[in-house]
């Protein structure tokens, strides 16, 4: 295993150890069962130990943290205990030593890595699996194996660490022209918006098409929004305020729809039910705003979900025939309806989507080194507002774009840039 013990038990956040050099203790923020519940309570640093890694890890000393709403999940102890699923499956911690994007430098390597080194300067996706799930040894796409898990959310030892543990594949070149907080920020939203676009062929983006983004100025949104216009694609933003407008336009919206606008938003009315004509107007005068912006009668051929259950009778509905709707989340709620009788009749999909495997996280990371997708870094804030961050974004209070905390970086904007 390629590293050493260091003499020191604990370093200062900052106070960089010698190369290869990886102290007993680490700072670390967590959660525990006893505080679930609002991000800004249930987040808080604590000294642990760093965690031992097998033959094919890698420990990263992490420089900076991307913030991202799994992470919010899991303050809350909702809709999952993370804890709890954890030690149900034998793992022993009783603490959730979470984060699913980091930037930082190699500190310690597997006996069985070879593509990373100590040294090497990285960001890491968030996919994982165990290597040795027949699914995964057969060669199919391992965000579909049974082993499949979200670092940082469903692991421990993520990004807010002051040593992160890491599966070897996860780990992709860091972006020379990006500072450490740029480069902690996007890759779990840019990987998870490019599976989604590009991974659930023949819906992928292809040059012209129509894609209907909600929560476009969010994490993801923002990377949605961009990977679609570097494919060729035409994105048309949806956002809640117009202070909002200009970023999308900005990240290559052709155009942008206020959803305050309408008002037919939730759970689809009986079919029966008078309340139906009114959501019935409410979805097609949404679409006509899609028509207005193409200045044409397309519809999207591609939906990009995640709001959920406020908003996915209407993507089922303005969705082009044989179109897809893809969702990876249900921000607004679990319990989706949708008028099946479009649904069959114009052969659309409905596809669930899960973060990303290695080839779309890398994928992805290439947009963002040929300076195609830009982070969109909203704001860096310090190790300490860790929690701070995390309960902004629980109220939709948070910037335009992906935010950062500083963890081993000192000062903003370091990194070579
Ligand atoms: N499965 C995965 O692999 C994966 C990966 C990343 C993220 N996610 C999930 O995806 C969701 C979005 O993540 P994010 O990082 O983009 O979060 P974000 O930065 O908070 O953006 C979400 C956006 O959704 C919009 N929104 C909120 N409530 C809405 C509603 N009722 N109807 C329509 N739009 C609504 C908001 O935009 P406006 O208010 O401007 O419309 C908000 O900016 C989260 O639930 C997250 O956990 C899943």
């Amino acid at each position: 295993m390629e590293s050493n013990v260091s003499t020191k038990e604990l370093y200062d956040l900052g106070d960089q150890p010698p190369l290869g050099e990886v102290p007993s203790k680490m700072h670390a923020f967590m959660v525990r069962q006893d505080r679930f519940g609002k991000p800004i309570d249930a987040w808080k640093s604590e000294v642990i130990d760093v965690p031992e890694i097998g033959p094919k890890d890698v420990l990263v000393y992490v420089m900076a943290t991307g913030i991202n709403y799994n992470n919010v999940w899991a303050a809350l102890g909702y809709p999952v205990d993370v804890i709890a699923t954890r030690q149900k499956k034998g793992e022993p911690e009783t603490f959730h030593a979470g984060g699913s994007d980091a930037s930082g430098i190699v500190y310690k390597v597997g006996d069985n890595v070879s593509n990373v080194k100590v040294g090497d300067e990285v960001v890491i996706h968030s996919g994982t699996w165990q290597a040795d799930d027949p699914w995964v040894v057969s060669g199919k796409d391992p965000m579909l194996a049974p082993s499949a898990k979200v670092w940082g959310y469903e692991t421990n030892y993520g990004s807010y660490c002051q040593f992160a543990k890491a599966q070897s594949h996860q780990i992709l070149k860091k972006p020379d022209h990006l500072t450490w907080e740029e480069s902690a920020c996007y890759m779990l939203c840019a990987s998870t918006a490019y599976r989604q676009l590009m991974g659930w062929a023949p819906h992928t983006v292809e040059k012209g098409d129509v894609v209907l983004v909600w929560g476009a100025a969010g994490g993801l949104g923002a990377m949605a929004l961009q990977i679609v216009s570097a494919l060729g694609g035409r994105p048309i933003a949806v956002i809640s305020d117009e202070g909002k407008r200009q970023f999308c336009m900005d990240k290559g919206a052709v155009g942008v729809i206020n959803r305050n606008d309408f008002s037919h938003w939730g759970p689809l009315p009986d079919t029966d039910d008078p309340a139906f004509n009114n959501w019935m107007a409410g979805a097609r005068s949404f679409g006509k705003a899609i028509w207005d912006i193409l200045g044409e009668r397309t519809n999207p051929k591609i939906v990009f979900e995640h709001p959920g259950e406020a908003t996915l009778p209407t993507s089922g509905f303005v969705c082009a025939l044989g179109g897809m709707v893809v969702v990876c989340a249900g921000t607004s709620g679990y319990n989706v309806t949708l008028d099946l009788r479009y649904h069959w009749m114009h052969q659309k999909r409905l596809q669930g989507s899960h973060v990303a495997n290695d080839d779309e996280a890398s994928a992805v990371n290439e947009l963002v080194i040929q300076k195609k997708v830009d982070p969109c870094l909203s704001e860096t804030y310090d190790y300490e507002q860790i929690g701070h961050a995390h309960q902004l974004m629980h109220e939709n209070k948070h910037p335009s774009g992906n935010m950062a905390c500083l963890v081993n970086a000192t000062s903003r904007a370091q990194g070579s840039k």
